[in-house]
């Protein structure tokens, strides 16, 4: 989808996304130090706010204008005068370059794109990690569409963790996770399992 798909889809009066952070974001930073994140693929901003909350410096990119300006005025209100830990840059993945070095923390949280977009992206994102710094990477898994449960329906725009792992290969960074995790969810149809890509790594 192209950022005036996003567009449209950020501009109901509905979050989209959930209010708190995801999950695996929470469980991976729950007990970090606050320090320099940088969150690609923002959204509406649930995670980079989260960790703002937290005392995080956070800077959140997309290249949806719609999701970003939810961000903006969630941090107003969830932030207040500590509004300016979360830089908010409109750009696309495809084009932005992040400080070389620069983020104790990097986060992408389901992009879901194709895999030329993806590898470029995860290697800009590898080399935002700061020295004994952290990237994850959780998506929705390849094989979420035959064994779990929404998420998108084209195989295209899924991966693994391993998937994730072999795109930021020779960036300087150890893989410390790569894996399938399983999300329980609610559906109409009752209790379901989603599965997510999960890659966590560190730059040694
Ligand atoms: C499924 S949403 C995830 C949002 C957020 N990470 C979260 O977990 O709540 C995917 C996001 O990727 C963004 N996106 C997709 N392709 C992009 C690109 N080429 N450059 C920047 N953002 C992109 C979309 O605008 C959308 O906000």
């Amino acid at each position: 989808m192209d950022s005036a798909g996003w567009d449209r889809r950020y501009t109901g009066s509905e979050l989209v996304w959930s209010a708190g952070p995801n999950r695996w974001v929470q469980e991976v930073a729950a007990d970090l130090p606050a320090g320099n994140a940088l969150d690609l693929a923002a959204g509406e901003g649930r995670n980079a706010l989260w960790l703002a909350e937290r005392g995080w410096t956070v800077t959140a990119v997309d290249f949806s204008a719609a999701g970003l300006a939810r961000a903006s005025s969630l941090a107003a209100r969830r932030l207040g005068e500590h509004a300016d830990r979360l830089q908010l840059v409109e750009a696309d993945l495809r084009e932005y370059v992040p400080v070389r070095h620069g983020a104790a923390l990097v986060i992408v949280a389901y992009l879901q794109v194709g895999e030329q977009v993806r590898r470029h992206a995860l290697r800009a994102a590898a080399d935002a990690v700061a020295p004994a710094g952290l990237l994850l990477v959780v998506a929705h898994d390849s094989d979420n569409l035959a064994h779990g449960v929404g998420g998108p329906q084209d195989p295209a725009v899924l991966y693994t963790a391993q998937d994730a792992a072999s795109d930021i290969e020779g960036h300087g960074l150890q893989v410390l996770r790569a894996e399938p995790r399983t999300r329980d969810i609610t559906t109409d149809e009752g209790p379901r399992t989603a599965i997510d890509a999960f890659l966590l790594a560190h730059r040694p």
